[in-house]
């Protein structure tokens, strides 16, 4: 056969998560099996719900709690170990509240990509909903990037990123509602770019993601 014409084999993705897993469940309802494989969902707590959604979809878990190692620096190795066994090719944070050290992305470099709700580089970090909430906009949104070993927390290249215009919210749950929608589409689709080649960095520009359809 034509190398060229050759079936190529889906992406290989690892899924770290700490709560619920929507976003998780998001790509297994849409690219999962498609355009992408997801082969393996780690969290940093058992109670995880991401965890009981990655086991109804056959997916191997595993957990990975602090307490159960030396340091960050030891729980995020073996992390890596545990994604590198799986030969994974991309790590989605999908919800995943732990920050990753320098060593971790340095073994999945441009690799690790995550969902923020913001629009960054407004409000990193944690409760950007209530930051924005604080601040007084009336726009919000999502982010979805790259996480790099630039040391910033939500400082990555920009893959993909909606708005939606709330003049009137005061209450953090009441925007997080009108974002979910935006999240679950925006992963999906920056998951499926990624994977078909669509992404590539602008060379004029490093920071500027360049997405072909
Ligand atoms: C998402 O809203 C994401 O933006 C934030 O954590 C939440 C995770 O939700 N970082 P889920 O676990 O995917 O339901």
């Amino acid at each position: 056969m034509d190398a060229a014409a050759a079936p190529t084999e889906p992406l290989r993705v690892g899924v770290l998560a700490s709560k619920t897993g929507t976003n998780l469940q998001a790509l297994l309802d849409t690219v999962h099996g498609r355009e992408i494989e997801i082969v393996a969902v780690a969290a940093d707590r058992p109670t995880a719900a991401a965890l009981d959604r990655a086991r109804a979809a056959q997916i191997r878990t595993g957990v990975f709690t602090l307490a159960d190692y030396a340091d960050r620096a030891a729980r995020d190795a073996a992390i890596a170990d545990w994604m590198h066994e799986r030969d994974v090719g991309l790590i989605v944070l999908a919800g995943y509240m732990a920050i990753l050290t320098s060593a971790f992305l340095s073994r999945f470099e441009g690799a690790v990509v995550n969902v923020h709700p913001s629009l960054l580089p407004a409000f990193p970090g944690i409760r950007a909903i209530e930051q924005a909430l604080d601040y007084g906009v009336k726009m919000f949104g999502v982010t979805v990037h790259f996480v790099e070993d630039d040391g910033g927390v939500d400082t990555g290249p920009v893959i993909l990123q909606r708005g939606i215009e709330l003049p009137h919210a005061t209450d953090p749950d009441d925007v997080h509602e009108h974002l979910r929608p935006i999240e679950h589409a925006l992963v999906p689709e920056a998951v499926r770019l990624i994977a078909r080649g669509a992404v590539t960095r602008d060379p004029a520009n490093p920071r500027r993601m360049l997405i072909s359809q």
